[in-house]
C-alpha cells in the first residue's frame, strides 16, 4: 500500500497493519471537504509567497480536476482520503504536488475537513428538521379540534386534541434546531495551519484560510486545534437527542397504529407486511428508528470513551471519531425524513380517538375544578370527586352516565350544575391557560409556531 510517509522505513508494513489502519472507505464521506481545505491551503501558500503563485494555481487546477472526476477516480488501496487525493494530484500535475503539504500536516488537515463536513451536514439536518416541523405544524392546525385522550403514566389522564399533541413534537424539534445551530457556531473555527501540533516556521496566514473556508476565526492554539474533538461529541450528542425524540414519535406511531388503539392508519408505502401472516401491516420504519436510536446514543459513548484520558497532541485513537459521526448523521437524516414520510401518510382515525375518551373518567379533574371554582378548597374537591369515581364504579357507570339523582345519591353536597362540565370537548375548550389545548390558547400557539417557523434558522425556542 502506497503511503505519504516511509522515507525512514527500511521495510514495508505488514498487510494486517495496513488493513487495521485504513480508513479510505469511510473517509469518502468527506472527500469534497478535504479537497476544499487543500484548495484554500494552496492558495494561501501562493499568496504568502511560500510557493509561487503559478505553483499554487497548478495545485488548485489539479485539485479541481480531482473534484470534477469524483471519488470513483481515486485509488482505494491507500491508507486514507488525504493519501488518495495527494496521489491523484501527483498523477495530474507531477512533482509540484509534493509542495501542497508544505506547512501542513494530516493532523490539521483532517480536523479541518471534519469541521467543514460537519458544517455542511448540519445545514442538511437543519433543513430536514424544518421540513418535519412543517408537517407537524400543518397537521397540528388541521387537527386542532380533534379530541383524543391525553396520557400520563400511559393511562388516560385528561382529554386533549391531536393538534395539541402534534405541536408538542414541533417544539421539541425547535430546540434541536436551536442546539444544532449553536453547535454549528461553536464548531466553526479553523484548525488549518496548526500543522502537526506546534504550528510552522513558514510565514503562513491562518486568518486567510480561515476566512476563505467560511470559518469564524482560526483556533488560537495549534495544539488545541489538532487535539480537540469536542465539536464531534457535541454533534453526536445533538444527533442522539434528535433520535431520542424521533424514537418517542415512533413509539406513538407503533402504539397508535395497533389494534388496541386504532388511532391511525399508515400507508402501504411506509409499512411492511409479514411473510407468514397475510393480514399484517407492520410499522417497521418506526420500529427501526426506535431501535437505531440505541446505536446513535452509543456513538456518543464510543467517542467519549476514546477521548477520555487522551493526552494532548494528535493520537491515532482520534481516527475513531469519524465513523460514529458519519453513522449518526446518516441515521438522523434518514430518520427525520422517514418520520415525515410516515406522518404525511397518517390517516388519523378521529372517531376512534374521540371514542377512546368515552368512559375514561378523564374529565374528573374538570369536576374537581368546578367544585373548587365554587369556593371549595381543591384538596376537598379532589376527595369529593374521588367518591364520585368510586360511586360510578360501584354502579358500573361512567362519568358521562351520571344523572342528577345518582350524583345526589353519591354525594348530596355536589351541585347538579357540576354535570355540565363532563364532556371531553368542553374540558378541552376550558383549558385556555397559556400553552393549553383550548381553542384560543391553541390559536395563539399556532400563530407563534408559524411565526417561528417562518424565521430563518432556529433562534427562538418559545
Ligand atoms: N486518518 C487519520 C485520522 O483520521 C488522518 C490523520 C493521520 N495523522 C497521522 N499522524 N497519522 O485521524
Amino acid at each position: 500500500m502506497k503511503k505519504l510517509w516511509g522515507g525512514a522505513f527500511s521495510e514495508s508494513t505488514a498487510e494486517l497493519v495496513d488493513r487495521f489502519g485504513q480508513t479510505i472507505h469511510t473517509d469518502l464521506n468527506f472527500w469534497q471537504e478535504d479537497i476544499i481545505g487543500s484548495v484554500a491551503h494552496a492558495r494561501m501558500l501562493g499568496e504568502t509567497g511560500i510557493i509561487t503563485k503559478e505553483e499554487a494555481q497548478t495545485l488548485i487546477d489539479g485539485l479541481e480536476k480531482i473534484h470534477e472526476a469524483g471519488p470513483e477516480a481515486l485509488k482505494m488501496d491507500v491508507e486514507d482520503i488525504h493519501t488518495a487525493i495527494e496521489m491523484k494530484l501527483y498523477e495530474l500535475v507531477g512533482d509540484v504536488a509534493g509542495k501542497l503539504h508544505t506547512a501542513r500536516s494530516r493532523n490539521d488537515q483532517v480536523a479541518t475537513a471534519a469541521r467543514l463536513m460537519l458544517h455542511n451536514e448540519l445545514l442538511i439536518v437543519l433543513d430536514l428538521i424544518k421540513s418535519l416541523q412543517g408537517e407537524l405544524l400543518a397537521q397540528g392546525e388541521k387537527y386542532k379540534d380533534a379530541i383524543m385522550p391525553g396520557y400520563t403514566h400511559q393511562q388516560h389522564a385528561q382529554p386533549i386534541t391531536l393538534g395539541f399533541h402534534l405541536l408538542a413534537h414541533f417544539w421539541s424539534l425547535q430546540r434541536h434546531g436551536h442546539r444544532a445551530e449553536q453547535l454549528f457556531q461553536l464548531a466553526n473555527y479553523s484548525p488549518l495551519g496548526a500543522a502537526a501540533l506546534a504550528g510552522t516556521g513558514f510565514p503562513i496566514d491562518r486568518h486567510m484560510t480561515s476566512t476563505e473556508l467560511g470559518f469564524t476565526a482560526p483556533i488560537p492554539n495549534a495544539l488545541d486545534a489538532t487535539s480537540d474533538r469536542s465539536f464531534i461529541l457535541d454533534a453526536l450528542h445533538v444527533c442522539a437527542l434528535i433520535m431520542i425524540d424521533l424514537s418517542r414519535i415512533s413509539q406513538e406511531l407503533v402504539l397508535y397504529s395497533g389494534r388496541e388503539f386504532g388511532f391511525v392508519k399508515m400507508a402501504d408505502s411506509v409499512t411492511t407486511g409479514s411473510s407468514i401472516m397475510p393480514q399484517k401491516r407492520n410499522p417497521d420504519m418506526a420500529e427501526l428508528i426506535r431501535g437505531r436510536t440505541g446505536r446513535v446514543i452509543a456513538n456518543w459513548v464510543t467517542l467519549a470513551t476514546v477521548m477520555k484520558g487522551l493526552p494532548l497532541g494528535y493520537n491515532r485513537d482520534t481516527q475513531e471519531d469519524k465513523p460514529p459521526l458519519f453513522d449518526s448523521l446518516g441515521k438522523v437524516k434518514d430518520s427525520l425524513q422517514l418520520t415525515q414520510l410516515q406522518l404525511a401518510s397518517c390517516e388519523w382515525q378521529l372517531d376512534a380517538m374521540k371514542a377512546a375518551t368515552r368512559g375514561d373518567f378523564s374529565t374528573a379533574t374538570d369536576l374537581a375544578d368546578y367544585l373548587a371554582s365554587t369556593g371549595i378548597p381543591f384538596r376537598e374537591a379532589h376527595e369529593m370527586v374521588g367518591q364520585v369515581v368510586i360511586g360510578c364504579n360501584d354502579r358500573d357507570i361512567t362519568l358521562e352516565d351520571l344523572d342528577a339523582a345518582t350524583l345526589h345519591a353519591i354525594n348530596a353536597a355536589i351541585p347538579v350544575e357540576a354535570l355540565s362540565v363532563l364532556k371531553p370537548e368542553d374540558s378541552v375548550r376550558r383549558r385556555e391557560s397559556f400553552g393549553g389545548p383550548g381553542p384560543k390558547a391553541m390559536a395563539a400557539q399556532i400563530e407563534r409556531a408559524k411565526a417561528i417557523f417562518e424565521e430563518r434558522g432556529f433562534c427562538s425556542i418559545a
